[in-house]
């Protein structure tokens, strides 16, 4: 199958084997300035117990970790934000052009969707050790709401790597240290393979951007290009890790910036709300 192929069955099987279906299954020999973009889905297919709900299970309090149910829980929750990041990676490839027939964007972002396979898998593995299992507990469809208003490749790689991915650097340690404090070895082992990786989306998410920006600064851009509603803020997490966002590629300027930046949103200072727990 081709790479529109294999997305348009990621997207649109209902079923969470075709979410993992193995991208080494697509033939890359495959004329893709011929392939006409799609509009963005309103959205993707899933399973019945993994569609979008409008119920907001609370996320478990830091203490509650001590609990091996609380933390399988937390772990279904980050469960869906890897089904949603290969969902709309999938649709990144299906709606924006290919305008030069350049396949190294399709590639770096197929290379991204594997890496977010395997982090799907690897949570759902540790869930069912804890005793639960993926679908248990509605689910939310935040990223996918804020890919509804991406416009652009540039916008895309603004508000996945250069916002999510970079506030899940944040995230990952975080809930590394959290996991490690209440002896849970194993799910901490997983949060850092998945900041690792996490390093590796951002930088890609850099280079395109730096190929991108002109004689914009990376900030400029990143700020021009973030879709609507969406603010730097949310690239952020409880912590700052300037030197993980260094290591991805993210100038001194930008990583500066960013950690200046507040909005009015409440629901972005997180650090607050963590302590006021
Ligand atoms: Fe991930
Ligand atoms: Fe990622």
């Amino acid at each position: 199958m081709n790479v529109f192929e294999f997305c348009h069955t990621v997207l649109f099987s209902p079923s969470l084997e075709a979410k993992l279906l193995n991208p080494s299954l697509i033939d890359w020999s495959f004329d893709h300035t011929s392939h006409v973009p799609l509009p963005c889905p309103v959205q993707p297919s899933r399973p019945h117990n993994l569609r979008f709900s409008n119920e907001q299970p609370s996320f478990p309090r830091r203490k509650a970790f001590l609990d091996k149910a609380q933390r399988a829980r937390a772990l279904h929750f980050f469960a869906n934000h890897e089904l949603l990041a290969i969902e709309i990676l999938a649709t990144s490839v299906l709606i924006f052009p290919c305008f030069d027939g350049d396949e190294s964007f399709l590639k770096t972002t197929i290379a991204t969707l594997k890496d977010e396979q395997k982090h799907l898998k690897l949570y759902c593995t540790r869930m069912k050790e804890l005793g639960m299992s993926f679908g248990e507990l509605p689910v939310n469809d935040f990223f996918w709401d804020k890919m509804l208003k991406v416009e652009s490749r540039d916008q895309f790689i603004a508000l996945l790597s250069l916002t999510f991915e970079s506030a899940n650097l944040d995230f990952a340690s975080y809930y590394e240290a959290i996991f490690h404090e209440v002896g849970d070895f194993k799910s901490a082992e997983i949060m850092r393979e998945v900041y690792l990786d996490e390093i590796s989306h951002v930088k890609t998410g850099v280079h395109w951007m730096n190929r991108w920006r002109g004689e914009d600064s990376l900030w400029n851009y990143y700020l021009k290009n973030l879709p609507e509603f969406v603010t730097p803020a949310r690239s952020k997490g409880m912590t700052y890790l300037k030197e993980a966002r260094l290591k991805a590629g993210l100038d001194e300027d930008f990583v500066a910036q960013l950690e200046q930046y507040t909005d009015e949103f409440r629901v972005t200072r997180r650090r607050q709300w963590d302590q006021e727990k």
